[in-house]
């Protein structure tokens, strides 16, 4: 993967800007904290402009740097995806999976309550999060199908729709790769990242590949991490729940209370391009909802930082 580093000079803010030739025209009116100036660089890989980094030669007092990648977002409209308000999403949510079902998801819905962009491609553009202010939140698991896409897009919906109308971003959730080939990507990811989710199904098969997980790649890192209970079946009764608590605190895990039920709705939600603040008004839906609002509040997000 190379990527090139073009210098850039910001002619003014408010418009499409030519950044160069071989970059092509990117807007980056709605950033704030950028003025006409030097000293900033445009990441260009495979002769697309793909983040802008590197110090504001000028900036007002009260402005901070956004990621570059929303940027990409808005510029290339390949991966990316973007809230229609005009003012800053509260939260920004991204996907380093290759397979990149999350794009699938997201390119489904309509009216997305967050931004999103792909960046498997350039997960090095994951550095400018450090400067965004935003508590950087990475949902990992190297067991596949454990519900990191699912938790990662209707915990970011939920979170979103308590902070709308903050004008400021203030969480980053990064969904990762379920595949041990991909472990680089993490890596990449956690570099980056202030605390780490693991959602964990109630499943036996499931214990041994996420304490891989946790003792080869997440510990290490120094990072807080939790242990989420993911896609419990009530109607089967409390004896796989408790055998799962059992084994996670046998472990010495940190864990959450909160748990994901598993209803059908979530399983819909990725066909339909729904994330859980749309779904239909009904017992399951508003059982569904409750969970990640229930998640959100035990982890104090969006409670007033
Ligand atoms: N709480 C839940 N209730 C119902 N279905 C769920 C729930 N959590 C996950 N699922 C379903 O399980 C499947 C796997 O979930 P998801 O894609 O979120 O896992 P993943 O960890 O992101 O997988 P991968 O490792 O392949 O990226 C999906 O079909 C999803 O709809
Ligand atoms: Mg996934």
């Amino acid at each position: 993967m190379r990527t090139t580093v073009h210098p850039v000079r910001i002619h003014s803010v408010g418009g499409a800007h030519r950044c160069g030739r071989r970059a092509g025209v990117v807007r980056i009116g709605w950033m704030r904290g950028i003025v006409p100036g030097e000293g900033l660089r445009l990441l260009v890989y495979r002769g697309k402009p793909t983040a802008v980094t590197g110090e504001l030669s000028e900036s007002p007092p009260d402005s901070r740097p956004v990621s570059g990648m929303m940027l990409h977002a808005r510029s290339t409209g390949k991966y990316g995806k973007h809230t229609e308000h005009r003012m800053q999403a509260a939260v920004y949510v991204v996907s380093i999976d290759p397979q990149a079902s999350t794009v699938w998801w997201a390119n489904r819905i309509t009216n997305l309550p967050f931004d999103f962009s792909q960046e498997h491609e350039t997960p090095e553009n994951l550095a400018v999060l450090k400067d965004s202010g935003a508590r950087v939140v990475v949902i990992a698991n190297q067991k596949g199908g454990v519900g990191k896409t699912t938790v990662t897009l209707n915990l970011g919906a939920v979170v979103a729709d308590v902070l709308k109308g903050s004008g400021q971003l203030q969480y980053v959730f990064i969904d990762t790769p379920g595949s041990l080939q991909d472990e680089n990507l993490l890596r990449e990811a956690l570099k980056y990242a202030h605390e780490v989710l693991i959602p964990m199904p109630p499943e036996p098969l499931a214990f041994d590949p996420t304490a891989r997980t946790i003792a080869k790649v997440i510990e290490p890192t120094g990072l807080p991490y939790r242990v989420l209970v993911n896609n419990w079946d009530p109607r089967d009764g409390k004896a796989d729940l408790e055998e799962t608590r059992d084994y996670i605190s046998a472990q010495g895990w940190p864990t959450l209370e909160s748990v994901i039920r598993r209803y059908k709705v979530h399983t819909r939600a990725s066909v339909e391009g729904r994330v859980v603040t749309q779904y239909e008004e009904n017992r399951p839906s508003y059982k569904a909802r409750e969970d990640f609002y229930r998640l959100a509040i035990e982890l104090g997000y969006g409670g007033g930082r």
